[in-house]
């Protein structure tokens, strides 16, 4: 089997996409037409046949992604976007998604929480009901916000529990530390959400940002998080509490310089809990295949070690253990059936300590 047909055939988990991200040129156009709107600036620079978004770093790319939201109107606006992006999740294979969402990026222009939630939750439902796919929600604050829109956001949340089943930051990391968000997590925490952030790669202060989220805020996973690789004590933290990093490859080659798979890899092959993604895939032009792909090809990854990286994703997802086991044991059947038994020792890879996510089970999940 070549390699593009070995990435796609593996049963996969998807724990790092933003349902805003998912939202392709032509859905944007679909959507605008449906409700009337102009094309944002952005959009309407584009060609039909796929010419590129114009940005080079996380502030650029988000000045980019924010605006074009504008489309986004009605809970039926919301459910077709999940909708397009879990029949493509399905389609290569993936039968786990914890899908990012960004309410602020919708109430804070006029369309309400409830609105956005119940679109989302519908098109979950329509996707589990007739692809199989399983997927529930992570609800992230805008970092560039103030501290008080967080917690009033998650106030808003409060009803919709049985579907978000976690909280995460994201949006522009300089000068909006995880410490910034303290209270909310800790109050997210009580609520029993369980807490993920990005630290994304090459910020100011990464490693500063990295301790507040591991040691102060206890985050269960970290997004994006590869500098890590910088700091053995924080290695050695995240290792012991079993805390597992959502990586996005192709996303790291847009917004830095690199890809990171050196980084990917060594952290891989000192037993952290890895994980391999794609972020925002209309954005970056790579789903999940993808970006196993450009990690594949741009390092000397083994075939049993991108196994491990999904091995590592059903380990740190965030669902009940029985359907945890499921997925890991047919994992385990595509392993034994693609590359045979392993041999004593060969291709290993460190186990890592056992940690959150091994006990966890969630409403609905
Ligand atoms: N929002 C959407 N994609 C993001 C990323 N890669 N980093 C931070 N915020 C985001
Ligand atoms: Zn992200």
């Amino acid at each position: 089997m070549d390699l593009p047909s070995f990435i796609s055939a593996m049963p996969k988990a998807e724990l790092h996409v933003h349902l805003e991200g998912c939202l392709t040129p032509s859905l944007a156009r679909q959507l605008a037409r449906r409700n009337s709107l102009p094309l944002p600036p952005s959009l309407s620079a584009l060609d039909e046949t796929g010419s590129t978004y114009a940005f080079h770093d996380l502030t650029t790319f988000l000045q980019v992604y924010y605006p074009n939201l504008s489309v986004l109107q009605t809970s039926q606006d919301f459910a077709d976007l999940a909708i397009t992006y879990l029949s493509k999740a399905h389609a290569q294979n993936v039968k786990h998604c914890e899908l990012f969402f960004d309410p602020q990026a919708h109430t804070s222009r006029g369309v309400p929480f409830p609105t956005v939630v119940r679109g989302y939750q519908a098109g979950i439902h329509v996707a589990q009901r007739s692809l199989g796919i399983s997927a529930s929600l992570i609800m992230c604050f805008l970092r560039d916000q103030s501290a008080e829109y967080a917690m009033a956001t998650l106030m808003d949340s409060l009803p919709f529990k049985d579907i978000i089943i976690g909280v995460g930051l994201d949006s522009d990391e300089r000068d909006n530390p995880p410490s910034k968000f303290a209270a909310v997590f800790q109050r997210a925490a009580k609520e029993g959400f369980l807490i993920t952030m990005h630290c994304d790669i090459d910020q100011p202060n990464t490693l500063t940002h990295l301790s507040q989220a591991i040691t102060e805020i206890q985050a269960d996973r970290i997004d994006h998080g590869t500098n890590i690789v910088e700091s053995p004590e924080l290695i050695a933290t995240l290792k012991q509490r079993g805390v597992g990093l959502t990586c996005c490859p192709i996303s790291n080659s847009i917004v830095t310089a690199d890809f990171k798979g050196a980084e990917i890899l060594s952290l891989l092959r000192q037993g952290v809990r890895v994980t391999v993604n794609s972020d925002d895939p209309a954005y970056f032009r790579g789903y999940i295949n993808e970006n196993m792909l450009k990690l594949a090809e741009g390092t000397d990854v083994t075939r049993r070690e991108l196994i491990q990286l999904q091995r590592n994703a059903f380990s740190i997802s965030w669902i009940s253990s029985w359907k945890r086991n499921h997925f890991l044991q047919t994992l385990s059947e595509f392993e034994r059936k693609t590359l045979g038994l392993e041999e004593e020792g060969a291709g290993e890879v460190k186990e890592a300590e056992p940690g959150v996510g091994d006990e966890v089970v969630v409403n609905g999940a």
